[in-house]
């Protein structure tokens, strides 16, 4: 190998570079160069094409295009299609990724099954798994249909041939890094290798108006390449999240050429596979301690779906000079900045205090209209008196202790009421925003100490 082939590529996000740096100047990850032979092959108009003076790529007038909206296939999965927009589309690159063992190869089994019984053909290559493996699982999810053909595979030209004789409507590639180009001389999971890859996936969903999947394993360190290398060249990027430990899993859309992102599909791992949570407020909640202090329920919004959440806080009295302060769920700065704004404006001495705040079923959430739940819930902690039940509370706090307007508040107390609460503390100026709701209180506050009044 010639030295002068060789470059740095970021393992997280791409970016490539004639020499090594500590840090990448791109998405500021540290020790995330990896050096690599340049490929040979580029993507690109010019790839591959011998320029003649007859080319077939010839512009269509707009009007003549059609768009194609009503080609939607449901994935047979509620959740699922939300996130995607609806269904799948013809031709489309979906990206999935996320941590290993949190259900992707689960998820896109199922999908495949659902798939099965409304399209012809459809192909799952397992680069991971043997044809057993795949069948073992197979087997805790249920019945399959004839049409999905299982292939154990990771040379992507065989792939090609592969899908071009066979031509399946949809075709799952489980995963990305395990695939390869013999043209390209770095290994398999490799910066280039993936690139390269995605990219004759690409050409081939496009061509052949196939869907494709591609599941991408995020990796926190190592020598293989993240699916966020892959991000900008595909249709659609979803990434699956959620604790390993809790058994709930969340869909989160974060690209969607064919449909609204920061959508959220809420899944839960169970023995026979995933099983959709259709109402996720009700199971987020379940298991709320009943007239305990420190636990607020707070409505933060999923994309267009509003979501009910329990906030906890521990504050208890600190045993060394500096207090402690954890978040899980939730921004740190944000909590210090909030126990600072109420040290201020409500006199409360928490710097001689320690606190523990967390959302209770491991969501993590950054939302600002989360602010208000969780001062409430330090107070409530604090004063060792439990917020009345039965209220739900969002509104986002400011540094002089004010509650500022949020948006979809027509949304968040739908939501709240439909799970029997009946009271919401929301902002004063957000009143405005609620039309036609009886049957539960609204009641609004223009700051911390008002809300204070109302809950605890
Ligand atoms: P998997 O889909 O293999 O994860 P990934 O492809 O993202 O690496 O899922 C792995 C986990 O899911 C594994 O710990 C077992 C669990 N699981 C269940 O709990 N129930 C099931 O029905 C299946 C198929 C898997
Ligand atoms: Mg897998």
């Amino acid at each position: 190998m010639k030295k002068g082939s060789m470059v740095f590529f970021c393992q997280n996000c791409g970016y490539e570079s004639a020499k090594w740096s500590g840090q990448c100047p791109a998405c500021h990850g540290w020790n995330t160069f990896v050096e690599e032979p340049k490929a040979e092959k580029r993507m690109g108009v010019t790839a591959g094409k011998k320029r003649t003076g007859s080319s077939k790529s010839s512009p269509v007038s707009i009007n003549r295009i059609s768009s194609g909206e009503q080609e939607r296939i449901s994935t047979g999965m509620a959740e699922l299609d939300q996130v995607l927009g609806g269904g799948i589309v013809p031709g489309s690159l979906i990206l999935v990724g996320g941590d290993p063992g949190i259900g992707k190869s689960t998820l896109l089994l199922q999908v495949c099954r659902n798939l099965a019984e409304r399209l012809p053909d459809l192909l799952y290559i397992s680069g991971e798994e043997s044809l057993q493996q795949i069948k073992l699982r197979a087997s805790r999810i249920g019945s399959f249909r004839e049409s999905l053909k299982l292939l154990c595979e990771t040379n992507l030209a065989d792939i090609e041939e592969t899908v071009l004789r066979e031509k399946p409507k949809a075709v799952v590639i489980d995963s990305i890094q395990t695939m390869y180009q013999e043209e390209i001389s770095s290994a398999p999971g490799s910066v280039s290798q993936v690139r390269e890859a995605t990219g004759v996936l690409m050409r081939l969903a496009k061509e052949q108006g196939i869907t494709i999947f591609i599941v991408g394993h995020v990796t926190k360190e190592g020598t293989v390449a993240g699916p966020r290398v892959l991000e900008h060249m595909v249709d659609t990027v979803l990434y699956f999240e959620g604790d390993r430990h809790a058994s709930y899993r969340i869909l989160r859309g974060v690209k969607n050429r064919f449909g609204s992102t920061n959508e959220i599909g809420v899944f839960e791992m169970q023995e026979d596979g995933l099983r959709e949570v259709a109402n996720p407020s009700e199971y987020m909640l379940s298991g709320k301690p009943e007239g305990a202090s420190g636990s607020v329920v707070a409505c933060a919004m999923e994309g267009t779906r509003p979501m009910l959440l329990e906030v906890q806080a521990l504050v208890c009295r600190t045993n060394f000079g500096l207090p402690r302060r954890t978040a899980a769920g939730m921004d740190y700065n944000r909590v210090n900045l909030l126990m600072a704004v109420l040290e201020k404006r409500l006199n409360l001495p928490l710097s001689s205090y320690d606190a523990y705040v967390n959302i209770a079923g491991g969501m993590r959430l950054n939302e600002p209209a989360m602010d208000l739940a969780l001062v409430l819930a330090v107070i409530s902690s604090y004063k060792d008196i439990p917020v009345s039940e039965k209220t739900i509370v969002f509104g986002e706090v400011g540094l002089s202790g004010e509650v500022r307007a949020v948006n979809m508040v027509q949304q968040r107390v739908q939501e709240a009421k439909k799970l029997g609460f009946t009271r919401a503390v929301l902002p004063k100026s957000s009143l405005g925003q609620v039309k036609n709701m009886t049957g539960i209180e609204l009641a609004g506050v223009a700051t911390v100490r008002d809300a204070l009044r109302i809950v605890i």
